[in-house]
């Protein structure tokens, strides 16, 4: 997606060979013309699928999720990574481990909002390891709802994400592939 891939080669800013930088528009401060162009974006990729409801988890997938929810007319379900007050039923839970941190947590969703009937598509901000997606993607499943597939808005292709969800057969569409970050370069895929 040309004008995301303008934007990181804007305001992106290249960390270290692994870790890319988007508070400006994704992570901290976010651009409102963008998310929406990546909702209709998303909404185009999985036009064939009967969506129902959309998964992602806090926070920084909300943004996109939301703009593809409003695109699509479908509800938007976030998952928590921190126990909430409320959300305290029903619970449909999975451990998610993150590289970067070096931490386990649990992630949760009120199984009240899914069911059988439900058709989902995944939308989350980074696609790394897949962990997180793979958590969702779990859940999910023990919802008996099924799953069209997943939407990442900026993939490091240079990661294991992408090839462990395709091994399970699920489909991933990613709006920006990065290839590389060596040099503080962003290199982009497709
Ligand atoms: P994984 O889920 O794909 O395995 O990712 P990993 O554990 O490595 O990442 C943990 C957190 O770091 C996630 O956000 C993920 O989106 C984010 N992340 C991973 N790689 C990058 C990167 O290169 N740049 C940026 N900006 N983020 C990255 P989180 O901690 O859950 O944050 P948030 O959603 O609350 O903002």
């Amino acid at each position: 997606m040309k004008m995301l891939k303008d934007k990181i080669a804007a305001e992106g800013i290249v960390l270290s060979d692994e870790i890319l930088k988007v508070d400006s528009f994704l992570n901290h401060q976010i651009d409102p013309v963008l998310m929406y162009q990546i909702g209709k974006e998303f909404a185009k990729r999985f036009q064939e699928e009967p969506i129902t409801k959309i998964v992602t988890i806090e926070s920084s997938g909300i943004a996109p999720a939301v703009m593809a929810g409003l695109v699509l007319g479908v509800p938007v379900i976030f998952a928590r990574k921190r126990q909430s007050l409320t959300l305290n039923e029903n619970l449909l839970t999975a451990t998610v481990y993150s590289f970067t941190k070096h931490t386990e947590s649990t992630i949760a969703i009120s199984g009240s909002y899914l069911n059988q009937e439900d058709h989902v598509l995944i939308i989350d901000d980074f696609l790394a390891n897949g962990e997180a997606a793979n958590g969702l993607a779990g859940i999910i499943n023990q919802s008996e709802a099924s799953l069209a597939g997943i939407g990442i808005v900026i993939e490091k292709s240079f990661q294991q994400g992408r090839k462990k969800l395709e091994e399970q057969g699920i489909k991933v569409e990613s709006l920006a592939r990065v290839n590389s970050l060596t040099n503080g370069i962003v290199d982009f895929l497709n």
